[in-house]
């Protein structure tokens, strides 16, 4: 029997992840997804594009300094000598740095895009991955929009750019246009007619515009491709990217037919997921595979029966494989701080002290208005204090006056450090509106609400209610979540969460994209 065939997982929720609209994260929240990200075993962490603004240029070197005796973190270029400078100053206290760099190569890109003949494209990608690579030695190159690349072409730049030392070539599906056959044979031919293929590794990082991005990966990997890019539960531009928890699952699951493993520890796979979307404000989908709510939920009576009998019958993974624990009703009012750190730690997160008091603190206070507290609701605490974590405003206290017919009114007191601020508005929209419009006073930043929604964490009458909303300032939306038994208290936590992060000059506004400007650009 031949050993199986190690796949290198490279991440990308901090880059091509933060880039889905309103997903932007601050350094705090970037670092926390990192070390999950780094826990969880991937291989690559793509942790900005630094020379976007000055915010990624600091996620990256933050993230360089910080992560240790695991994964590679790597820094996005541009091909120019400006973006991989900047790329390198980022990335140069890091212990295994790689430079990634990209060009388009596709003929619409060439023609209205770059503005450049194919010729050109060559001597620029061979100086750029030069450049790289005189910085370290793992450089990776990226074809932009590959899949929609005449194949001639694709594998001209292919050779050139790893005999100007790129150790590996990466084939985006941009736009989410592949298909597994089509993809698949894309990397078939890549091997079997670049003559010196053998000396990178073959990546993919498929978008998900046709919901294929699996499928495409796979298909991939199936074709020798030994590198998969992707995102925790699938973020990224537009429809998202690969998802990491579902391409690693079903490598895992069907071992026996794609031969292949990865380092990745899957039962922390929904802690990396709840994580992340407590951070980035996206909410899993609920049928979601693997890290959904209902993923493992079995409903109809044939099926419970059969999982009864004989587990196997209905369920092709195990729950607990991916980190979701067997029993969910857990702890009371009784239970003590042990119990509560044991939960936490079962759930996938790795305390500090000072934490571990504040949740148990938290804790405590919600077993006294709720008589059973479940592993969702935990979840939702420690998410939330995560959240918290060095925000700019929080909420002191609020009393609120409504009713029929009643024009509600709110007094509000936020701290700022030491500094609190009451104001008292009444105003006739409703008592969230007042509420939200108080927030607005006090924090001076004005926005317009473009999503509000409610669910609950767990289940019961005193269920903590999830609150997520999502608000508009000068053309960028913004994320926020917050939770509490009392819904009121969760609308104004998850409004005020997405007002702390435009307070934190969330700089999402000023990034350059990487697909609007010229790659032409060079200094
Ligand atoms: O989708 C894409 O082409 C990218 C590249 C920068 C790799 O994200
Ligand atoms: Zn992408």
């Amino acid at each position: 029997m031949t050993a199986p065939r190690r796949i290198t997982i490279f991440d990308t929720t901090l880059r091509d992840g933060e880039q889905s609209p309103g997903a932007s994260m601050n350094i705090t929240e970037k670092m926390e997804v990192a070390q999950a990200l780094a826990g969880l075993g991937v291989d690559v962490i793509e942790a900005g594009f630094p020379i976007a603004s000055q915010g990624d240029f600091e996620a990256v070197r933050q993230v360089a300094a910080a992560i240790r005796g695991g994964p590679a973190i790597c820094g996005l270029a541009r091909c120019n000598e400006h973006d991989i400078d900047r790329a390198w100053e980022a990335l140069q206290a890091a212990e295994r740095p790689r430079i990634h760099v990209f060009l388009a190569t596709s003929a619409i890109h060439r023609e209205f895009k770059l503005r450049m003949d194919k010729s050109e494209i060559i001597d620029r990608a061979v100086a750029g991955v030069r450049r790289a690579a005189g910085y370290c030695a793992d450089i990776e190159f990226s074809p932009e929009d590959a899949a929609r690349t005449e194949i001639d072409f694709l594998c001209q730049v292919v050779e050139a750019a790893i005999d100007a030392g790129a150790t590996t070539i990466n084939i985006p599906d941009t736009v989410g246009y592949a298909t597994p056959a089509h993809l698949g044979g894309v990397i078939r031919t890549l091997r079997q007619r670049v003559p010196n293929i053998d000396r990178a590794v073959i990546s993919v990082h498929c978008h998900n515009d046709l919901g294929l991005a699996v499928a495409n990966s796979l298909a991939a990997i199936e074709n020798g491709a030994g590198q998969v890019e992707c995102t925790i539960n699938g973020i990224g531009e537009r429809a998202g990217n690969c998802s990491l928890e579902e391409i690693v699952m079903a490598l895992r699951t069907r071992q026996d037919y794609y031969g292949c493993t990865t380092g990745v520890v899957t039962q922390r796979l929904v802690p990396a997921s709840r994580l992340v979307s407590s951070v980035t404000g996206i909410q899993v989908q609920r049928n979601k595979a693997i890290v959904g709510r209902n993923a493992f939920a079995h409903e109809a009576g044939i099926h419970q029966d059969g999982m009864l009998k004989e587990r196997s019958t209905y369920e092709i993974m195990r729950p607990e494989d991916v980190g979701l624990s067997k029993t969910d009703l857990v702890l009371g009012k009784h239970s003590g701080r042990a119990a509560l750190a044991d939960r936490a730690k079962a759930l996938g997160y790795d305390l500090a002290p000072e934490q571990l008091q504040s949740l148990f603190e938290q804790f405590k206070a919600l077993a006294d208005k709720k008589k059973e507290v479940y592993d969702s609701d935990i979840a939702a605490l420690i998410d939330d204090e995560l959240r918290d974590q060095g925000e700019l405003w929080s909420i002191k206290n609020y009393r609120l006056a409504a009713g029929t017919g009643a024009v509600p009114s709110v007094v509000l007191s936020l701290a700022r450090g030491d500094e609190v601020i009451t104001r008292e508005v009444a105003t006739g929209d409703g008592p969230f509106d007042a509420l939200f419009w108080a927030i607005e006073q006090i924090t001076g930043i004005e926005v317009v609400c473009r999503d509000f929604r409610v669910h609950s964490v767990s289940v019961g009458k005193d269920a903590q209610g999830e609150v997520t909303v999502e608000v508009e300032r000068q053309g960028q939306i913004y994320r926020g979540r917050g939770v509490s038994t009392d819904s009121i208290e969760a609308s104004a936590k998850a409004f005020l969460n997405a007002i702390n992060r435009i307070a934190a000059g969330s700089d999402a506004a000023k990034k350059v994209s990487p697909y609007e400007t010229a790659d032409a650009t060079t200094k």
